[in-house]
């Protein structure tokens, strides 16, 4: 593949802008130039220094638009695309309601295909280029969405959501079921291309001890595999877990008990955690995901950001799709704004970008490969056009610095903003 060399804004991290100054953390160049060769970003620098060093290299001149590293969405149900935005239910009653009748139906791997292109499609045009997505409890879900990953040459992580118990006929499977279909499918999908398989018990409600058992095992065996579930999401779902599990500590601890409590492990939401819990995920360094768009969608709770990252919690950004009202990882940024502001602690733009890529990549335990515009990182690149409508470039027109003329396309932006996208060193179309 020849190398090329695309021109812009560049904006990459040195280091997470929660931890030092906003300056100290960002490298921003005005007139910068990424060298993207073999699918790898092999140089990110000023732009006069590489067109002179790379005088034969074919250039791509974005302009005053701003090239990035790719979005990381780190929780999403991918199954849930064509349900996204349904009306008036919390948690449990929009899963009986809404999404357990539309996952009922990716047994069929034409439907499931035929999702998972869409979904896919959709994020990609909103600038995601890596995510962590449950598939349905149908191996066929499975391989439509990592076929159809491979076919785009995307980084992507998902896996066979397992639920043996409070779901319908239809969506269940058993233990041994489900430690073997995800066996199967961690044999012969993880580590090929770009695709990673996840352990995916979907959470304790609809897992019995034996299953939440069976999928602590199979970790137990691959524990080079990632571990997606939901954490404390509402406080009705808290409430339920005590009751299913009258021994458990905590919710977490109805992981703990089973092996489903380690580095590696993504707790979704994690909102209402109790100090125990707290502690324990930080001991062991698991995964807390934030998904703002789906809290104040489905009504669950206010994220506590600012205490968990000052107290050293690894943490990633999420849709959430189709919990999360949104494909987009720019209105999921806004989100989070929003919800910092109700909190009383609002998130620089640094940080919030920080948080769609870095933050995200560290989650998933990819950050040595992708979310920062990085020597070395594979080139999944996101081009902003900071002045994508009326309505943000009259507000950009007017900043003093980047950050006030990205903070608009953030709280403002939708796919109009996505000038382009690259994935594994080549624009996606
Ligand atoms: N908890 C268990 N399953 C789900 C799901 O599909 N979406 C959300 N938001 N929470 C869940
Ligand atoms: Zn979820």
């Amino acid at each position: 593949m020849s190398a090329k060399l695309l021109l812009g804004q560049t904006l990459s991290f040195s280091q997470s802008p929660f931890d030092g100054s906003i300056d100290a953390s960002v490298n921003h160049l005005r007139r910068g130039a990424v060298l993207v060769s073999d699918g790898k970003i092999a140089q990110v620098g000023s732009a006069d220094a590489m067109i002179a060093a790379n005088p034969e290299v074919l250039q791509i001149n974005y302009g005053d638009s701003l090239i990035m590293a790719g979005f990381v969405d780190s929780h999403v149900h991918y199954p849930q695309t064509a349900m996204i935005a349904s009306w008036g239910k919390r948690l449990i009653d929009w899963l009986n309601s809404y999404t357990f009748p539309e996952e009922m139906q990716f047994g069929d791997s034409a439907y499931a295909a035929e999702i998972s292109g869409r979904y896919l499609d959709l994020t990609r045009a909103n600038g995601t280029t890596t995510m962590c997505s449950f598939c349905t409890i149908h191996p066929e879900s499975v391989d439509a969405f990592f076929t159809e990953a491979q076919k785009r040459g995307q980084r992507v992580v998902a896996g066979k959501t397992c639920m043996d118990r409070n779901a319908p006929e239809g969506l269940r499977d058993t233990a041994q079921s489900a430690y073997d279909n995800s066996k199967a499918l961690l044999a012969k999908w993880h580590g090929q291309d770009r695709i990673s398989y996840a352990i995916t018990p979907r959470f304790s409600p609809t897992s019995t001890p034996e299953q939440l058992e069976s999928m602590g095992a199979l970790w137990a065996e691959n524990p080079d595999c990632l571990m997606q579930t939901h954490l404390s999401e509402q406080t009705d779902e808290i409430e339920w877990v005590r009751s299913l599990f009258p021994n458990a500590r905590d919710y977490l601890d109805t992981y703990e008990q089973f092996g489903l409590l380690g580095k590696g492990g993504l707790y979704g939401h994690a909102i209402h955690l109790e100090q125990r819990e707290k502690d324990r995920l930080r001991e062991v360094d698991g995964s807390l995901v934030h998904c703002p768009t789906s809290n104040t969608f489905i009504g669950s709770g206010l994220f506590d950001m600012a205490g968990l990252i000052s107290d050293g919690h690894r943490i990633g950004l999420a849709t959430d799709t189709g919990g999360g009202s949104s494909f987009s990882m720019l209105r999921t940024m806004a989100a989070a704004y929003e919800i910092g502001q109700l909190r009383g602690t609002p998130l620089h733009p640094a940080q919030l970008l920080w948080l769609a890529t870095v933050g995200s990549s560290q989650s998933l335990w990819m950050d040595d490969k992708i979310g920062n515009l990085s020597a070395g990182h594979e080139a999944d690149l996101v081009i902003l056009n900071l002045s994508s409508t009326d309505a943000i470039s009259q507000r950009a027109m007017r900043a003093n610095d980047i950050w006030e003329a990205i903070f608009p396309t953030i709280m403002m932006g939708d796919d109009r903003a996505i000038e382009a996208v690259w994935i594994g060193g080549s624009e996606a179309r």
